[in-house]
């Protein structure tokens, strides 16, 4: 750019502070930089680059790296967005073999929001509100009631709304599991607020530890820090882990001690590889039922979305979190908090519909679904498993065995002149590495401290959802290359 930025009234030193003290590592230096080579790659200019492709391996994208969309989603979704296909339904079934039941969906989910044009409800739409809430009971055995269930853009979205409510004060801290997804953190600094991080313990798995929770509530209390909330991610990211009913327990009782909002990140409730999802609100409700009283205060919000999953539909921004135990007036400022930003995108409230409401058993469209739906799940689980052999090969290298989410994260242990390399160029010695691995592979990764880790270690977090296995490959030849240099 050729303007002075000194001209301009709006300069890096008199915006927003808080936006620039956010740190989002996922979306940070080195995925600009990937898409830098993406793009010279593009314009035929290879030059000295030592790949011919780039991997976006640093964000949970599925769609970008040729996850084929679920049939039934975008076969509706057409309908949705051009509703005069229906004037010509014998093309439909008999040339572009949509089935009955896509056009009878079609038919309810334009009942249910006029146009796809038109903005919705605030909230969401009441009749997409309802299949979620008979989602939520069938899923759990506990009933939901819609009108504590806000569709939202993305769960994203949720998270901003419900942290900017909680926020009241710089010194509001929210509990946050370290390693974490970094839009927790991101969004407590744009929000002036206070991150209290507490550690997952990577020896059990990556589970929660009670007494690394409670000693760095204690901690933040006796900082003055006014802790009001905790977050959970299960399953978690970056670590895949899948949080067993004692540790849900465990959190759920120290929420109930020290009157804390349980924010349940539950994301990836689909990509579970080992051990079972079981939800925060499941969790609430078992114990609620049997020790009567004592958790009736408990306030919980958990979110859930399009995003991930089998369903991939990240770009469709869909989501919705599901209030439990909060105060009328408080949830009618959220009301009011989401108001300001009209509605979630409506095709994307109609994507959340088809997502807690598939195609059933007995239904035309549920071959072919069960069939794209179980061939993505297999395949994730394959390259998840061929990913992690290859780690376990790797000199200095050690990680669990895929359990969901869609992330590994192996820990590395660097030589000493490689983290003495990363302080001469002012870098974390992980960044350091997954840089090196990304000007020689072309892969982007995200380095661990973008999630945060215990002092000392050192991690990375790559994706498992590239097709192929060819670039795991690159990353052994790279690691074996990186560790020669600096052993
Ligand atoms: C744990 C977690 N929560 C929330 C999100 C955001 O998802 P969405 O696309 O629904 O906003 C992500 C995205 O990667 C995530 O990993």
């Amino acid at each position: 750019m050729s303007s002075t930025p000194t001209m301009k009234s709006l300069n890096i030193d008199n915006i927003n502070p808080h936006i620039r003290a956010a740190k989002y590592a996922v979306r940070g230096e080195l995925a600009v930089k990937s898409e830098e080579y993406r793009a010279q790659l593009e314009r035929g200019e290879r030059g000295n680059l030592p790949f011919d492709t780039v991997i976006a391996a640093n964000i949970g994208n599925p769609q970008q790296l040729d996850q084929e969309p679920i049939t039934f989603f975008r076969q509706v979704a057409s309908i949705l967005e051009n509703p005069k296909l229906l004037e010509h339904k014998d093309v439909l079934v008999n040339a572009l073999g949509y089935k009955e039941d896509v056009i009878a969906r079609a038919e309810k989910l334009l009942k249910a929001v006029g146009s796809v044009g038109a903005y919705s409800q605030s909230q969401g739409a009441p009749a997409i509100r309802d299949e979620v809430a008979k989602f939520i009971e069938r899923r759990d055995g506990y009933s939901a009631d819609p009108k504590n269930i806000f569709l939202s853009n993305g769960a994203s979205a949720g998270v901003n709304a419900l942290l900017n409510i909680i926020c009241a004060s710089p010194n509001t801290g929210v509990l946050i599991p370290i390693p974490q997804y970094p839009l927790y953190t991101a969004t407590l600094a744009v929000l002036n607020a206070t991150a209290v991080p507490y550690y997952l313990d990577e020896a059990q798995g990556w589970g929660t530890s009670f007494a690394d929770i409670k000693a760095s509530y204690e901690k933040a209390i006796s900082n003055g820090t006014d802790v009001r909330a905790i977050v959970v991610i299960n399953p978690g990211n970056p670590t895949g882990a899948t949080l067993s009913a004692a540790d849900i327990r465990s959190v759920i009782e120290f929420a109930a001690e020290k009157k804390l909002i349980i924010m349940a990140d539950e994301v990836y409730q689909t990509n579970v590889f080992t051990g079972q999802f079981i939800s925060f609100k499941k969790g609430l409700r078992d114990l609620q039922k049997e020790q009567p009283g004592k958790f009736d205060q408990v306030e919980l919000a958990s979110l859930h979305s399009v995003s991930k999953g089998m369903v991939g539909e990240c770009g469709h921004r869909g989501g919705y979190y599901e209030m439990v135990g909060i105060d009328e007036k408080v949830q009618a400022e959220v009301y009011k908090y989401v108001s300001i930003q009209l509605c979630p995108p409506v095709i994307g409230q109609c994507i959340v519909e088809m997502m807690v409401n598939p195609p059933k058993e007995s239904e035309p469209s549920y071959p072919l679904y069960k069939q794209e739906y179980d061939g993505i799940f297999k395949s994730l689980h394959q390259r998840a498993t061929a990913l992690y052999q290859a780690f376990t090969k790797m000199e200095g290298v050690e990680c669990g065995e895929p359990a969901g989410s869609m992330y590994l994260f192996p820990t590395i242990k660097l030589p000493a002149k490689a983290i003495e390399q990363a302080k001469k160029e002012g870098r974390q010695p992980d960044e350091f590495y997954a840089l090196r691995m990304l000007d020689a592979t072309g892969i982007c990764t995200v380095p661990g401290s973008g999630f945060g880790q215990k002092e000392g270690t050192y991690h990375f977090r790559t994706t498992f959802l590239a097709p192929g296995t060819e670039w795991v490959g690159r990353i052994v030849d790279f690691h074996k290359k990186f560790m020669d240099e600096f052993r």
